[in-house]
């Protein structure tokens, strides 16, 4: 596995990787079919705490943005699936989505997820109820826009959480390695301070794999 991140030493990120719990069998080998066809997929650390979260919250509603070919929903579908709870999940992708859902059905979570084929800012306001857990994990220059129509979503004390927040670093040093990378580092900096002064919501960033934000609805 790559480490995604110089924010934390790789001797940490092995150390806390040498406590995850072993990964065998079909998660794994979606863990080598992305690693080998280089299809992003969330760090081991990251999918474990996303797992961490649907516990701690008792999270029954849940939504991503981003399903890839499904291993992070595969996690939560995993973490809720004694306590009765449902994910939706949307990719713009069509063979990502396509995979995704014969993933499901492999894992033997597709009657505890829906997948939804689109673009996530289209398709979110057509979305109905709310939810108490939502994973953003999508085009990370479109943030922004994702931002403003998913908090709404969120219950009183639901959770939001924000992947790849640090894009390499960038964001920290407000630095991008070609201009065309300019405007999403700096959309992603606007969103932390927007996540910063937000009334409704308190928010911790942590420095697990590329960075993630965490935020809960007062
Ligand atoms: C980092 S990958 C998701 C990985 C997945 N969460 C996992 O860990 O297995 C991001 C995905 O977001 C999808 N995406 C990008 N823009 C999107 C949009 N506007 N609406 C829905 N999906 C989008 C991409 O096609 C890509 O598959």
């Amino acid at each position: 596995m790559v480490l995604m991140t110089e924010m934390v030493s790789e001797k940490v990120v092995e150390f806390m990787r040498e406590l995850l719990p072993e990964r065998t069998g079909f998660l794994q080998q979606l863990e080598k079919e992305c690693q080998d066809e280089y299809i992003p997929l969330v760090e081991p650390e990251v999918g474990q705490f996303l797992q961490v979260m649907v516990k701690a919250r008792g999270a029954c509603r849940i939504l991503e943005i981003g399903t890839g070919i499904g291993y992070s929903a595969i996690l939560l579908a995993e973490a809720f699936r004694d306590s009765g709870g449902h994910l939706t999940t949307i990719e713009i992708d069509q063979d990502r989505y396509v995979r995704a859902c014969r993933n499901f059905c492999e894992a033997g979570v597709s009657d505890l997820i829906t997948a939804l084929h689109g673009d996530a800012n289209q398709i979110i306001p057509e979305l109905c109820g709310s939810f108490d857990l939502i994973f953003m994990d999508a085009a990370k220059g479109q943030y922004p826009e994702f931002f403003a129509r998913l908090w709404p979503l969120l219950e009183r004390g639901g959770v939001l959480l924000i992947d790849n927040i640090f894009l390499n670093g960038w964001v920290i040093d407000m630095s991008w390695p070609e201009r065309r990378k300019k405007t999403m580092v700096v959309r992603m900096r606007e969103l932390l301070d927007t996540l910063k002064a937000h009334p409704d919501l308190i928010t911790s960033v942590i420095p697990l794999g590329d960075g993630l934000a965490v935020s809960v609805r007062r």
